[in-house]
């Protein structure tokens, strides 16, 4: 594939990737017209694309993947080409607490994206996350082939997500493409994450709760490479693949803690070990040389991921003051309350 898509349908595009993919593409593509089809959950906030909304190739469409008539509608009136799906509820721990909407989103959400694009001819790419393979033994790096393993109510909803997607270029011979992600940082991540929920805890002076030894491994990628790697796959990658896309390499989250704390110049003693996330997954990793084979190489490596993000944050309160300050605080309550008040260091 090496002919670029003009009109796209990004869903999720008002989310921490969506938004960060759509500036990053309108950029480089400026021929290119986007529509953003967003629910607007609390996750999905116009304001990440504040600066965007008067380019006149540029739409956004407030409604739900899930909605079938609403969907074929953009598609046809906007003359879609490609359909990119980041809509998803994103953050494990709200699915352990809530999980049935994970499933509406995540599976019947992208299920109806693909009856349409099957029903109008439309191309599709599917964000989907290294949590599919599940925890990964020390030793081994997830390839694509690898069995998917989920552990999580959100991971098991990606995993079938992921493999709907497949079904659909296996039955249908839908032109399909998936990216399976790393743990992301940068600009514009709702604070539930851990990386901005530890910079703004930081930066506030409040605890920072550390599930367990905090000794699990993420490889933390920076958001930009992840939207190069979604484009090279839309200009470069093979229908009916999926390749992932991260740094390759993890550290573990007490060492990302220290990155953050130190480049915000805190005080360590604000963390605290807490009571563990259920089923929390110990390890991720990938292997990425499949992307790399198309040309692709991430800039960023972990640790000035991490360092960049959290300076993000410091630089730009005027985001997430107003988030935290909201809604945010009757979850962190639910979420941390009781485990702060029995930390376990
Ligand atoms: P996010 O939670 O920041 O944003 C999700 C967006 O989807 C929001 O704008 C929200 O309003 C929208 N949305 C939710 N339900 C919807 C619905 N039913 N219809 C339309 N829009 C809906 O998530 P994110 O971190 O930007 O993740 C984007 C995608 O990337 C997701 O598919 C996620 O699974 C995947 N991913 C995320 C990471 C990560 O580290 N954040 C890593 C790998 C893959
Ligand atoms: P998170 O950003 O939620 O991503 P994921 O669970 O999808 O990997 O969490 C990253 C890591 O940080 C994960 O191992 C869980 C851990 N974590 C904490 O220790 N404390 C927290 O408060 C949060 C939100 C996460």
């Amino acid at each position: 594939m090496t002919s670029s898509p003009r009109h796209i349908l990004i869903t999720g595009g008002c989310g921490f990737i969506g938004s960060n993919f759509v500036r990053y593409w309108l950029d480089r593509h400026p021929e290119s017209r986007v529509v953003v089809l967003d629910k607007l959950t609390y996750a999905g906030r116009r304001e990440n694309l504040q600066e965007r909304w008067g380019q006149p190739n540029l739409t956004l469409v407030v409604g739900d993947i899930g909605d079938q008539d609403l969907v074929r509608r953009i598609c046809v009136e906007h003359g879609t080409d490609l359909i990119v799906n980041f809509a998803a509820e994103t953050h494990v721990d709200q699915s352990i607490l809530g999980p049935l909407v994970f499933t509406d989103t995540n599976v019947r959400g992208t299920h109806v994206l693909l009856e349409v694009a099957r029903e109008l001819g439309i191309r599709l790419h599917h964000i989907s996350t290294d949590e599919v393979y599940g925890h990964i033994r020390d030793g081994h790096q997830s390839v694509e082939s690898d069995d998917l393993s989920p552990r999580s109510p959100y991971a098991a909803s990606k995993a079938a997500a992921d493999q709907l997607v497949q079904a659909y270029a296996i039955t249908y011979g839908l032109p399909v493409t998936i990216t399976r992600g790393a743990n992301n940082v940068g600009p514009y991540q709702y604070p539930e994450k851990a990386v901005p929920l530890f910079s703004t805890n930081a930066i506030l002076g409040e605890p920072i709760p550390v599930y367990g030894d905090g000794l699990q491994m993420r490889d933390y990628a920076h958001v930009h490479d992840h939207c190069t790697g979604i484009e090279a796959v839309l200009l470069h990658g093979k229908t009916g693949e999926v390749y992932n896309v991260g740094t390759g390499r993890e550290m573990t989250n007490l060492e990302m803690v220290d990155i953050v704390l130190d480049t915000l110049g805190a005080d360590h003693a604000l963390v605290r070990h807490v009571t563990d996330r259920p089923g929390h997954d110990r390890r991720y990793s990938m292997n990425v040389d499949k992307l790399r084979a198309l040309g692709w190489a991430p800039t960023y490596d972990p640790r000035q991921a991490v360092a960049e993000a959290a300076r993000w944050y410091a630089d730009n309160r005027w985001w997430w003051e107003p988030i935290r300050s909201g809604e945010f605080r009757a979850y962190y309550d639910r979420q941390y309350a009781e485990r702060l008040a029995g930390h376990t260091s």
